[in-house]
């Protein structure tokens, strides 16, 4: 495997928000055992030993996996590469292993890099003329590639070219160097964000969507069994109805359990081990964390339910709008806690109940 890099930009805080919000949001961010987002010390050989390595290991994604299945049988009988595929949705619902797998069922190698890594012209240029036969390049980030890497895509994913411009003014040429037939495999968290050149030059666009609780309880046995712990099947289910629909919080959740089931000697994790657990990491029973929990108070206490503002949560949460939007927002929408308006943002009766409050009548309206 060649990871070229799969480094984060960490999201900035925006300013202007009161000081004890933004406190408090850094402090619950540091201990946030509920982000999607990988952390640093989540790439080892642990991480790697619990990823699924083949089609037939992976839980959930039925209809990302059949059209795929389709697409990698067509691609193999008539001995060519596989079309470029663009991969999105929410952070942490495997899309980097779907790129590995993909590679694995071709039968070929794969390289890893994401964009802020691809800050010049040479770094894209070095990747694609280094690329053997099928190879699969998977590029994350991908709405955040520069315009020159863009363009420098553009013939190497549709022509298999790299066109290069020699010497300066009018004594200026372009050269044009062939490449190994490839797959470029791009992932993104915001497929609005790509321009649409880019879009339109991947033959299969696929979305990942957020994980069934059945899909993660079977998961979190899966990695249970793989860690060697043991886990009964309502354990594994107190787990997933936590993990915001999202397999690597599953099993972040199911590591820190783990720990708490072996320090109080615990012989194995049931119910009530993992409802203990959960409840001293302070993990809420639907898998809201404090921002959540607060990006909704503010909304019922402050704003009557809504309609309100991204910008007005983002300065009563201390998070950036864009994490916000990218991390946040789903999963209340995919649980029905939140809709969003054309005036703004509406807490519905169900995250009302959630939350303690009574729901006035225009919220029960949403239920
Ligand atoms: N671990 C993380 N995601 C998984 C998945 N979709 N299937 C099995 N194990 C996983």
């Amino acid at each position: 495997m060649a990871i070229i890099s799969s480094k984060k930009q960490p999201h900035e805080p925006s300013g202007g928000q009161p000081k004890q919000h933004r406190e408090s949001a850094k402090a619950s961010l540091k201990e946030n055992i509920l982000q999607p987002e990988a952390a640093t010390d989540e790439q080892g050989k642990q991480e790697e030993s619990i990823r699924p390595q083949r089609f037939a290991d992976y839980i959930g994604q039925k209809d990302l996996k059949d059209v795929l299945d389709i697409a990698i049988k067509a691609a193999k009988s008539r001995g060519e590469v596989l079309d470029h595929l663009l991969l999105y949705g929410p952070p942490g619902l495997g899309k980097t292993t779907m790129a590995m797998i993909l590679a694995a069922e071709m039968g070929v190698n794969y390289k890893i890099t994401s964009a802020p890594a691809l800050e010049r012209p040479r770094d894209i240029v070095g990747l694609l003329v280094n690329l053997q036969p099928g190879d699969v390049l998977f590029i994350d980030e991908i709405h955040r590639l520069s315009r020159m890497t863009e363009e420098i895509l553009y013939p190497a994913m549709e022509d298999y070219r790299l066109d290069i411009s020699i010497g300066k003014g009018s004594s200026a040429r372009t050269r044009s160097i062939p490449l190994s037939k490839f797959t470029l495999v791009g992932a993104t968290t915001r497929v609005g964000a790509l321009t649409s050149p880019l879009r339109d030059r991947f033959g299969l666009v696929q979305k990942l969507r957020f994980y069934e609780v059945e899909e993660l309880s079977q998961i979190v046995l899966r990695s249970a069994q793989l860690l060697n712990t043991t886990i009964t099947e309502d354990g594994a289910k107190e787990i997933a109805k936590r993990a915001r629909g999202t397999p690597r919080v599953a099993n972040r959740l199911l590591k820190r359990v783990r720990d708490y089931a072996e320090v109080k000697s615990f012989a194995k994790i049931c119910a009530t081990v993992a409802a203990e657990a959960l409840h001293l990491f302070q993990v809420d029973p639907c898998g809201l964390d404090w921002t959540d929990r607060r990006m909704l108070t503010v909304i019922i206490e402050q704003f009557n339910g809504g309609p309100v503002g991204l910008e007005t949560i983002a300065a009563a949460t201390g998070e950036d709008t864009q994490t916000i939007e990218e991390v946040y927002e789903p999963y209340l929408m995919q649980i029905g806690y939140l809709s969003r308006t054309p005036r703004g943002r509406v807490a519905t009766a169900a995250a009302y109940k959630h939350m303690g409050f009574q729901p006035p009548n225009e919220q029960l309206s949403l239920l």
